[in-house]
């Protein structure tokens, strides 16, 4: 399958030295390229600013951005003739409606900062498979499903945060797989690194169950 993947969050400037972001690490996301790559896949990893050791993983092609719209821009052209895009990146919500072009004065800052939406990259991208990730800290599965249903996922990953050992900058995450009909999946905690084999052999299986050709093979 030819998969695209998002990793690591998104920046959002209000100038150049100062920016609305959030703690992911971009662990998760390059777990989930390292694994889809080792099962044959031809991947693509579009990443937000994530830390310089962690390394792209081999067979990998990478395209760095800062913002959500720098994210949407570049995962718009990576999924051209793609199977499936898997998002795990946190991409902001909000970016604030102006960015200064030079660094802002405090005396100059009123104290409002006025923000507008984000592109939903996962929901507005046309791809046949869409495997999003929830973050969540209350109601999680029901969030994880209300999500899914409304980006026309094939699954979602919920992840709750507020557990140790889970989500942003873990080595290890608890998740549930959760489907569009309700069905759920919870796995044991295990390392980043299992958890995105799991993803992708799931996605494996859908994808054999729908029995349609590769884009490769259209
Ligand atoms: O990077 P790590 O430190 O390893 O941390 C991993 C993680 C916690 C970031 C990851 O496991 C995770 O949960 N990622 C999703 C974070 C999130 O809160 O997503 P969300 O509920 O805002 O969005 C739901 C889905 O829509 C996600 O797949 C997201 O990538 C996607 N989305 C959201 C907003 C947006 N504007 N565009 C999107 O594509």
């Amino acid at each position: 399958m030819k998969i695209v993947v998002t990793a690591g969050p998104t920046r959002e400037h209000l100038d150049p030295v100062r920016f609305l972001s959030n703690p992911s690490t971009g662990r998760m996301g390059f777990a989930v390229a390292r694994a889809a790559a080792r099962r044959g896949h031809d991947v693509t990893l579009v990443t937000g600013p994530v830390a310089a050791n962690l390394r792209v993983p081999v067979g990998v092609m990478r395209v760095d951005v800062v913002s959500a719209r720098e994210m949407y821009a570049a995962v718009r052209t990576a999924v051209q003739g793609a199977d499936a895009l898997i998002a795990t990146a946190a991409v902001a919500d909000w970016r604030p409606a102006v960015c200064a072009v030079c660094k802002l004065k405090k005396t100059a800052m009123s104290g409002v900062l006025k923000l507008v939406r984000n592109p939903d990259i996962l929901k507005k991208v046309n791809v046949p498979l869409k495997v999003g990730f929830a973050a969540e800290t209350n109601d999680v599965l029901d969030e994880a499903s209300r999500k899914c249903r409304e980006k026309g996922l094939a699954f979602i990953v919920a992840n709750d945060v507020t557990q140790k050992g889970c989500g942003f900058g873990t080595a290890t995450n608890r998740v549930t797989f959760v489907f569009p009909e309700g069905r759920q999946v919870a796995l044991p905690m295990m390392s980043k690194q299992c958890v995105a084999q799991r993803i992708v052999r799931q996605l494996e299986q859908i994808k054999k169950s729908q029995g349609k050709p590769l884009a490769s093979e259209r």
